[in-house]
């Protein structure tokens, strides 16, 4: 039986990735693994777990100057236990002084250092990081272990700098829930610093934004983030600089709570093939994140598919994280064509984040999506002017198909998707007349398979495309991804005592991004994960109580600076099976000690944790 829903299209699926020649030297890197970091003496050990378990997600440190002062301060040291939902910490923000530090906002780099500490039982827990009412980090939590698990991430915030040049206030968010009945008792204890590298010869200060002007919710007291669970979205009014000369959008997005696992929800036109009980969720797979300039589509976000700890199966992900749980990746949309819509003085200007679904009713996605952003806005000397001479964004192309076999016992589905963006201005600046233009092209598939009447499902979604923006003939960004994601998921025995369930996973976040500040960037990670869970009582108060997990990565990072980051690292039950780091940022973010890393058959494995993932 066939459900032929909408027009199928063919669809370009090559054309976006980044480019041989980018990929070349990820590989190249990959492939000169050293030998002598390959020779590590496993510990043939039945130990239990080395306390505190390192636990992590792979990224390539900041590149800092090699030569030269620093100073570190101290952000934020704080526990989130209980009464922290909802409840972020907020401290002042005041710009270092100390001469170690160097002239406030001329900075050759700025790198964040979050590091928590967890002893004890929690679910997964997402946290966002604000100065002065712009997100700057999206992260989350490990599921730490009884014998306490530490987890430390370094991100580069250098396109920050015009607001670690002010004072202002810096809001933390790690909504954690204590409950003692449910056995929650993880509380987070956090500490985030800052370090500023002053300027060398070989390494001058970086160029930054002049301005950056928040789009969030600018609350004092709650996360700044828009919570969004409608088709209108997050809505903030703007008043650009009168001299602006260029204006880009840094977008933070995920799904969570009944979109956390979006790219696995189910078209509606098939929810009905499903008894009730399975739980399947409906409004489809598909998720565009929109930016509009006063109603008028701007640019989008096809996001990459961040799978936090508690993710599908949590044993998976200790204490090897998938890539983006602790530093989310983020996107960008130059709005500079629009400038001179966002200095017409006849009216007020919004720009509006939106999240587009594909439910057959209203709101087109689930309960909700949490979405904030920044715009990063270079100004010159005088009153820019000017008009968008070329707008040409066709509605989005999308088809639902699918079919099943009689009774519903297998279930098919296909959402394929594409998007054309082209926006082009004429400009009159202070630095003359320029022509200005956007350009996207995306392209989406996700097929699924159900089996037992949903409790058994696969999924594989590919999302790839290409963003550039040009101003006057200059390339100011490029961003060339390949999102391919296969999730394998068996909850047959779910609903039975000492049931379990399990996922076999492969993700890939392939990314040549040109950002238009800061340098060029390569990155390649690809995992593999599977594991299981098995549970005890039901019904009632469930806990998983033991399982197996294993996941393996490989990362690659080349930069425009000349630097690179690679690793080839396998976990396994709670245990490092091997961890080889290589390239000339190898020093800043090294392997594991080799105390954790237990061997090929990897750790003593999991044996008090809680179900399955949320927030
Ligand atoms: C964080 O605060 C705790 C408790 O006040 C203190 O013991 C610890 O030294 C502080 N850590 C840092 C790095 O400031
Ligand atoms: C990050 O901060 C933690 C906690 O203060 C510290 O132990 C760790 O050494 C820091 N890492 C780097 C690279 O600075
Ligand atoms: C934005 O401006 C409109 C009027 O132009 C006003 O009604 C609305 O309250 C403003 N929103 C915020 C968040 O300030
Ligand atoms: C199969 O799906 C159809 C259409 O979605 C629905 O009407 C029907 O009740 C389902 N049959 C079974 C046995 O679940
Ligand atoms: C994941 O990739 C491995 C290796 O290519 C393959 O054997 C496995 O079937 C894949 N699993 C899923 C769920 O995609
Ligand atoms: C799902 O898990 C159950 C229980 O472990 C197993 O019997 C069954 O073969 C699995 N199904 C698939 C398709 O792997
Ligand atoms: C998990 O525990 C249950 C109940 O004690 C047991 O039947 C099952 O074999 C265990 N599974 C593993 C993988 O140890």
């Amino acid at each position: 039986m066939f459900y032929g829903l909408a027009l199928v299209f063919a669809a370009t699926l090559c054309a976006a990735q980044p480019s041989p020649e980018e990929l070349a030297p990820l590989l190249a890197g990959l492939e000169a693994q050293p030998a002598a970091i390959e020779r590590r003496v496993p510990l043939s050990t039945n130990d239990p777990t080395i306390a505190p378990l390192i636990d992590l997600q792979v990224f390539a440190p900041p590149a800092v100057p090699k030569q030269g002062t620093s100073c570190t301060v101290i952000l934020l040291n704080h526990t989130f236990g209980d009464g922290s939902f909802n409840a972020p910490a907020i401290v002042a923000y005041v710009p270092p002084t100390d001469a170690s530090c160097g002239e406030v906002g001329n900075w050759a780099t700025i790198s964040m250092n979050l590091s928590v500490y967890s002893i004890g039982t929690q679910y997964d827990r997402l946290g966002a990081i604000y100065l002065s009412h712009s997100e700057i980090w999206r992260t989350s939590s490990a599921e730490p272990t009884k014998t306490g698990t530490i987890w430390n991430t370094i991100k580069d915030v250098t396109h920050f700098t015009p607001l670690f040049a002010k004072p202002g206030d810096l809001m933390m968010d790690f909504s954690n829930i204590i409950a003692p009945d449910l056995l929650l008792d993880g509380v987070f204890d956090v500490i985030l610093s800052a370090t500023f590298y002053v300027p060398t010869e070989q390494f001058p200060a970086a160029i930054s934004s002049d301005t950056i002007i928040p789009l969030s919710n600018l609350s004092p007291t709650l996360p700044n983030f828009f919570t969004i669970s409608d088709d209108i979205g997050g809505i903030t009014n703007v008043t650009l600089p009168s001299s602006a000369v260029e204006a880009y959008i840094e977008i933070f997005c995920s799904g969570n709570s009944a979109e956390e696992f979006w790219y696995l929800n189910t078209p509606d036109e098939f929810v009905q093939d499903f008894p009730e009980s399975t739980g399947v969720i409906g409004k489809g797979s598909f998720r565009e994140i929109q930016v509009l300039v006063d109603d008028k589509l701007a640019g989008v976000v096809w996001p990459y598919a961040v799978i936090y700890t508690g993710g599908i199966t949590p044993s998976n992900w200790r204490p090897l994280t998938s890539y983006g749980a602790y530093d989310q990746p983020t996107y960008w949309v130059d709005v500079t064509p629009f400038i001179p819509i966002l200095l017409d003085e006849q009216t007020t200007h919004t720009v509006t984040l939106r999240v587009v679904g594909q439910g057959l009713t209203a709101p087109s996605f689930n309960s909700d999506w949490f979405v904030s952003g920044s715009i990063h806005v270079r100004t010159g000397t005088s009153k820019t002017t000017g008009k968008i001479t070329s707008y040409n964004a066709p509605a989005l192309k999308i088809s639902t198909t699918g079919g099943s076999t009689p009774g519903n016992t297998t279930v098919w589905t296909k959402v394929v998707a594409h998007r054309e963006l082209d926006i082009e201005s004429e400009l009159l600046t202070s630095e003359g007349k320029k022509t200005v233009s956007f350009s996207q092209s995306l392209d989406y598939v996700n097929t699924a398979q159900y089996a037992d009447a949903g409790w058994i499902q696969w999924g594989q979604q590919s999302t790839v495309g290409t963003t550039v923006a040009k101003h006057q003939g200059k390339q100011v960004l490029r961003d060339a991804f390949s999102y391919p994601l296969s999730v394998f998921s068996n909850y047959s025995l779910y609903e039975e005592q000492f049931g379990g369930y399990g996922s076999e996973i492969n993700q890939t976040h392939i990314r040549a991004l040109q950002p238009p500040i800061g340098p060029y960037r390569a990155i390649q990670s690809i995992q593999h994960a599977r594991g299981q869970i098995g549970m005890d009582d039901w019904p009632g108060l469930r806990h998983a109580i033991n399982g197996t997990g294993a996941t393996e990565q490989t990362f690659a990072y080349v930069d425009g600076r000349g630097e690179s980051y690679f690793r080839d690292v396998a976990a396994k039950n709670d245990g490092w099976v091997r961890d080889a780091v290589w390239g000339t940022l190898r020093d800043a973010n090294p392997p594991v000690p080799r105390n954790q890393i237990f061997g090929p058959g990897g750790g003593p494995g999991f044996r008090r944790m809680v179900g399955r993932g949320m927030r």
